[in-house]
Parts: C-alpha cells; sequence; structure tokens
C-alpha cells in the first residue's frame, strides 16, 4: 500500500470540501489503487489540528475544540518528529502572503498542491525562483484547479508546449459567476441587475460582486496561462475593461453598491440593443502569443460558436495552436462549485503519487 500524507492549509470552501471528498474515497482508493490518502494536519489562518493518522469524517468538531495555534515552523517539526513518508502540502488558502512559505516546503523536499493561484500571479521574479528551488530540490508544484476549476486547461497546454507545438492564441470564459450571467442576460428578457442578485444568491459571486465585475480574477487566470506558454509577463500587462462602473467603484461600500445596483442596467440594456438575433454577450479573456496581447473584455459571439452556445456557469476554453490553424482546440464544462475544486486537487494528489515509488 502506497501512502501518502497530505499537509492542508486552508479549510475554507475548497479545503472542506477536499476533506470530504478523500474521506469518502479512502476506502476505495485503498482497495483498487493501492493507495492510502492521510491527512494529519489541517490548518486555517489561526489554528492547526493533528491527527496522527487521518482526520475522520467529525473533523470540524475537532478542529473547533482541539485546533491549536500554530506557526508554519511548528508544522513542519511535527511533520518531521512523525517521520510521514511522501508529504504533500496543498494550499486552498486565498492568500499572498502564504506563497512565501513555499520556498521553505520545497527545501523540506515537500511537493506542493494549490488552487491559490498567487504563487503562479506574483511577479515573475517570485515564479522564476519557485521553478529553480523546484528544480534544484526536484519537487514537484501541481495547480490544475488555478484555471477552470477541475478542467484540464494547463495541463494540455503543458503537453502541447512540451511536445513543440506551437500555441498562438487562447480565449476562454474563465469565470463561472460572469458566464451564468452572461449565458441568462443575452437569451433571457432579465435587467442585469436582478442576474447579478440571482447570481449572489446561487453562490456564484462573491460576497462582493465587484471582485467579479473587475475582471481582476479573470486576468490572474490569464496570467497564469500566459506564463505557460512562456510569456513574460505581470499583472499589469492584462489590459482589464471592469464592469463596475466608476462612480460605484471600491471607494464606496458594498452594501452601497449593492443598493445602487439598478445603475448597471442602462449600458448594459444598450449593449444588448446592439446585438444583432444570432449574437450574445460574453466575458472572455484572451492572449494572443504573437501580438502579446493579454485582454479581459466583455464581446459579441455568434450563437453557434462554443462561447455562444455555452449553458448555466460553464466555462470554455479554446486553444488555437500552428497545427489545429483555425480550428481550435475546445475544453468546456462545468468550472464553478467548490466540489469540481476539490476533485481538481485530488486529481493532482493522485498524479503526483503516482512518482512516489511506497
Ligand atoms: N471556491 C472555488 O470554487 C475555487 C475554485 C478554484 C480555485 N479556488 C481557489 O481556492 C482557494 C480557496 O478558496 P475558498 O473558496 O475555499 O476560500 P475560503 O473559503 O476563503 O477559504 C480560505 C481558507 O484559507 C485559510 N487561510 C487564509 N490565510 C491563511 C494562511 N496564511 N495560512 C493558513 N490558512 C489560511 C482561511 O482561514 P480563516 O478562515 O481562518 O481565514 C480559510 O480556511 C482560493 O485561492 C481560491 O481562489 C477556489
Amino acid at each position: 500500500m502506497k501512502k501518502i500524507h497530505i499537509i492542508l492549509f486552508g479549510v475554507g470552501n475548497v479545503g472542506s470540501a477536499l476533506i470530504n471528498q478523500i474521506l469518502e474515497a479512502r476506502e476505495q482508493l485503498k482497495n483498487k489503487s493501492k493507495l492510502e490518502i492521510n491527512i494529519p494536519v489541517i490548518v486555517n489562518s489561526s489554528s492547526a489540528f493533528y491527527e496522527e493518522k487521518c482526520v475522520r469524517p467529525a473533523w470540524r468538531t475537532d478542529f473547533k475544540y482541539f485546533g491549536v495555534p500554530y506557526t508554519v515552523d511548528t508544522v513542519l517539526k511535527y511533520i518531521k518528529k512523525e517521520a510521514y513518508k511522501n508529504v504533500i502540502i496543498v494550499d486552498a488558502t486565498a492568500s499572498k502572503e502564504f506563497v512565501q512559505n513555499y520556498s521553505t516546503f520545497i527545501k523540506n523536499g515537500y511537493d506542493i498542491v494549490a488552487s491559490n493561484k498567487s504563487a503562479n500571479t506574483l511577479s515573475n521574479v517570485f515564479y522564476n525562483n519557485l521553478r529553480k528551488q523546484l528544480k534544484k530540490n526536484k519537487t514537484e508544484f501541481l495547480y490544475e484547479t488555478n484555471v477552470g476549476a477541475g478542467l484540464p486547461i494547463i495541463q494540455t497546454l503543458q503537453r502541447l508546449h512540451a511536445s513543440g507545438e506551437k500555441v498562438t492564441k487562447v480565449r476562454g470564459v474563465f469565470s463561472g459567476s460572469l458566464s451564468y450571467i452572461f449565458n441568462q442576460f443575452s437569451q433571457q428578457n432579465k435587467m442585469f441587475d436582478s442576474l447579478l442578485a440571482e447570481a449572489g444568491i446561487k453562490g456564484l459571486t462573491e460576497r462582493d460582486p465587484r471582485i467579479d465585475l473587475s475582471g481582476n480574477d479573470v486576468a490572474e487566470k490569464l496570467l497564469v496561462l500566459a506564463r505557460e506558454l512562456h510569456m513574460k509577463k505581470e499583472l499589469s500587462d492584462v489590459n482589464i475593461e471592469s464592469l463596475v462602473p466608476k462612480h460605484l467603484n471600491g471607494r464606496s461600500s458594498v452594501s452601497h453598491f449593492k443598493d445602487n445596483l439598478s445603475d448597471l442596467n442602462l449600458e448594459f440594456d444598450d449593449l444588448k440593443d446592439e446585438l444583432k438575433p444570432d449574437e450574445v454577450l460574453r466575458h472572455i479573456g484572451e492572449l494572443d502569443v504573437i501580438t502579446g496581447s493579454l485582454e479581459v473584455k466583455l464581446v459579441k459571439e455568434k450563437t453557434n460558436t462554443a462561447f455562444g452556445s455555452l449553458k448555466n456557469a460553464e466555462a470554455s476554453f479554446e486553444i488555437y495552436t500552428e497545427s489545429h490553424g483555425q480550428f481550435p482546440i475546445v475544453i468546456q464544462g462545468a468550472a464553478a462549485g467548490t466540489g469540481v475544486a476539490a476533485r481538481g486537487i485530488l486529481a493532482d494528489l493522485t498524479k503526483l503519487a503516482e512518482k512516489y515509488n511506497r
């Protein structure tokens, strides 16, 4: 039986879903794949909970009552004391500060799996240093869930690149929340503000919907893909068309924004009026390897295209390559929700497990 030990940082939406999925899949993985996944340490921003072998289904209660204050150093000492083999650090935080610990993890020989995009979206200097350290210490860093949650976007780009294929352009409907809003808006007779509120009720948007509308999250995902293609770009190089009206931007409170949501209607109604009968609005990220441009923008798409026919909160990615010419590789599917993100992390974990001898 091969055993892996997960040290999980971040027990929010994604981290919790991951624990539950692992606990559910554990017996099956043991029996069918001869793989035992243990989660001996779970950590949030203030507490750590240690369980010698693996947390149990009542982990939330255990964490609440037996979680103790910690430092990353005390967690590392614990891992060493227990002499765990095949240790994988999972970063399910949304913290830019936390990724500063990666170099310590790598120096200790631990592999990392992250849904947190920060390590791939900070400066190029940080990005390149991280890769150098990974190479030097023969450790791995997998982050398929950074873009498209569980959809295989990053691994596809990596494989194309490794095979010498020239990727020329990538376009994508990256955001589940904006996918949902524009899929409904273009074809239904509903006002933009009511759809935005509806997406919030469905748990698709952030508590402050301006985070979704600003396009920054899409810009970060676009940057992750651009760097996979060896484009030396920074976040500031992405041209972002924000959908937040200037008078309601970050300087006003969330409640002020929500009280004035109807201010968004006029502009979006005008855009809808300009559409031809076979067109819909879509919010996309687009990178052009040839010109070096990175853009986050609202576009008109024909209804018979992959983007034009999206449903619900689906994400869709078009990868254009030299060999495929004008016909892109299309990867599409549900990319919103913590379940798919956790499943994507689990896929990265089992992929890493394959490289361990025992
Ligand atoms: N939600 C999705 O569908 C989805 C999909 C793909 C990728 N992601 C990415 O996955 C990550 C997690 O998302 P989420 O929705 O689960 O976020 P979340 O609910 O806000 O949870 C974040 C967790 O990280 C913990 N945390 C924050 N700073 C920390 C630190 N320095 N050290 C240890 N723990 C820390 C938080 O602890 P406290 O509660 O104590 O603050 C919390 O447990 C984000 O980077 C997100 O972008 C999310």
